[in-house]
This record gives C-alpha cells, structure tokens and sequence, in this order.
C-alpha cells in the first residue's frame, strides 16, 4: 500500500514520512510532494492539505486527518467527493482536551485574571466565590473532545449542561438538543466552553446574538476552531462588559497575527492552538492501526461523516 503525506511544514511532513514507515514496515510511505505517479497512491495523510492536493489521487482509498477535526480537509473545493475520511482522536486527545477544559473553567471560576491582577497592585483581595455545584458552565459539542470535557466538570462538581445538535445522554450533565434548546442552554450558562465541529451551521455561533443570551459576567472559552468566533462580536461583548473574560485557543488566522487585538487585550487569555495536540507518536500509532484496519475491512470506527462534516 502507498501512503503520501502532506503536512504545511516539509520538515514535519519527512518527519511523518519516518515515523510512519517504522510503523508500517511493509508499505510505501512517501512524502506529497515526492510522489511521482499518482495513480499508485492509496491513503493520503493530511493536515491542512492545499486546495487540489487530494484531487490527483485518483484510487483513493481514504484520507487521513492528522488530527480531530476534518474541517481543513473538507475546504479544499476540489476534494473528491465520497473517499471516507479518518480522524484521528485517541485517549491522549481526549486527557489532554479535558486538562485544558478543566485548567480554564476553574481559572474563570475561581477569578484568577483577578487575583493576578490583585497579587501586580499588593492588593489582598480576598474574595469567596460560589462553590463549583452554584456555578453552571455550558458545554457546546458533545462529541468525543465535549462529552469527555463535560464528564470531567461534573466530577469536578460544577453544575454542568451540554448542548448538541443531536440528542445526547451523559451522567452528571443536563443535555439540550438543537436549535430549539439553544436559548434554554445558554440562559443562565456563566462560562460556556464551545467544542462543536466546525460546519457551515456552526461557523460564525458565538456572536453577538449568542452572547447576549449569557447572564451578564460570563466567560467564554473557544477550544474548537477560530471560525466559531465573530472576533468583533466578542470584543465588543467584553467592551459593554456583558462578557468578562474570555479564553482562546483558535483564531481565524493561525498563528494569530502579532498585530491582532487579542494578544494585548486585558480579559482575554490567547493560547496557541494547544489545547489538545496530538503528538505525534500517539498519532501515529493511532494512524497505522486505523489504516491496517481500514485497509483489512474497508472501514474503521474513526470514519467521519464527511455530509455532517464531522
Ligand atoms: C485540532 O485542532 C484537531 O482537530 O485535532
């Protein structure tokens, strides 16, 4: 079997090519850019392939996401249509997304910009919170990354709901469904956590409709892609100070722009898209076997569902 793999930096694309063809000894693993005939190749590997990079394939067997999310895979216009594409999420996903979930919500929770701000001006600010059971955070996406999250704050203790676009039953969390819910959810959410897959209904949900509809004070953290956000709508949700904090981890632009408002802006915490990177051994392990199962049966639990684009 041929692999060719396409990564936006080459050195991390030789990388790859290395790694896995330790994990699969038997077959021909070779970079995008050095495939020579085309016709031959069987899996493609991606991450954020350039428009027309799969379209050349023509015996496709199936694309590979070098990552969660098959969004970058899915904006290439030419991208052949009805070749199944693989995600790839694993347990190290899933830890490290609940790690960042639960880092962030009880930084918001516990006020810690405020506290910080307090510890620059010597200031002993000793404030009580609300115990994390009074305090309700809302949960967008409940998919692997969402539901895992949403399982972990209602360990912690939080009040927990999760919001999906298909009915969802998880313990310790009160679910809503669709768009006739979404108002019921964010009423009353006071951080609010967005995992959802970006898809045309998706793209653009926090906005200034949505934020609105929070309680006055909420905090937002944006762990899903950059598009999800209307950057305008959040600055001036801070601005009114009907939001408070806000926390990011995706941006329209990646890497955020050095000239971009968000680096500076006291109640917003950038972080560089690192809430749950794969690494790259985990990944690839996860990417061997789902090929060599793929390849055995012709599909694999990890299959998306490129029409719901996730
Ligand atoms: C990261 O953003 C992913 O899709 O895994």
């Amino acid at each position: 079997m041929t692999v060719a793999i396409y990564l936006p930096s080459q050195s991390n694309t030789d990388w790859w090519v290395t790694l896995m063809q330790g994990l699969l000894p038997d077959w021909d693993i070779t970079s995008m850019a050095s495939v020579t005939d085309p016709a031959t190749v069987d899996y493609a590997v991606v991450w954020q392939p350039r428009t027309g990079d799969i379209a050349k394939f023509e015996n496709l067997k199936a694309i590979v996401s070098v990552g969660a999310g098959i969004d970058h895979v899915l904006a290439d216009p030419e991208l052949p249509q009805g070749v199944p594409i693989i995600r790839t999420v694993g347990k190290d996903l899933t830890q490290r997304m609940q790690e960042y979930v639960a880092l962030h919500v009880l930084r918001h929770h516990r006020d810690m910009p405020r506290q910080l701000q307090a510890q620059a001006e010597k200031d002993w600010h000793s404030i009580v919170v609300p115990v994390a059971p009074r305090r309700t955070v809302g949960v967008m996406g409940l998919g692997n990354l969402g539901a895992a999250s949403a399982r972990v704050l209602a360990q912690i203790g939080f009040s927990v709901r999760g919001w999906s676009k298909s009915p969802k039953s998880i313990d310790g969390v009160e679910t809503f469904t669709g768009d006739s819910e979404l108002d019921e959810f964010l009423d009353g959410c006071e951080i609010l956590v967005n995992l959802l897959p970006l898809t045309p209904a998706t793209r653009g949900i926090l906005n200034a409709e949505l934020f609105a509809k929070l309680p006055k004070d909420a905090c937002v953290i944006n762990c899903a892609r950059g598009q999800h956000l209307v950057d305008d709508d959040l600055l001036a949700a801070l601005e009114s100070g009907h939001v408070k904090q806000a926390t990011l981890d995706v941006f329209h632009q990646e890497p955020l722009p050095p000239s971009h408002t968000f680096w500076d802006h006291p109640a917003i915490t950038v972080t560089p898209h690192i809430s749950s990177r794969i690494d790259a051994e985990t990944g690839g392990r996860l990417i061997a076997e789902n090929l060599k199962i793929f390849d055995a049966t012709g599909t694999c639990p990890d299959v998306a569902d490129a029409a719901r684009g996730y």
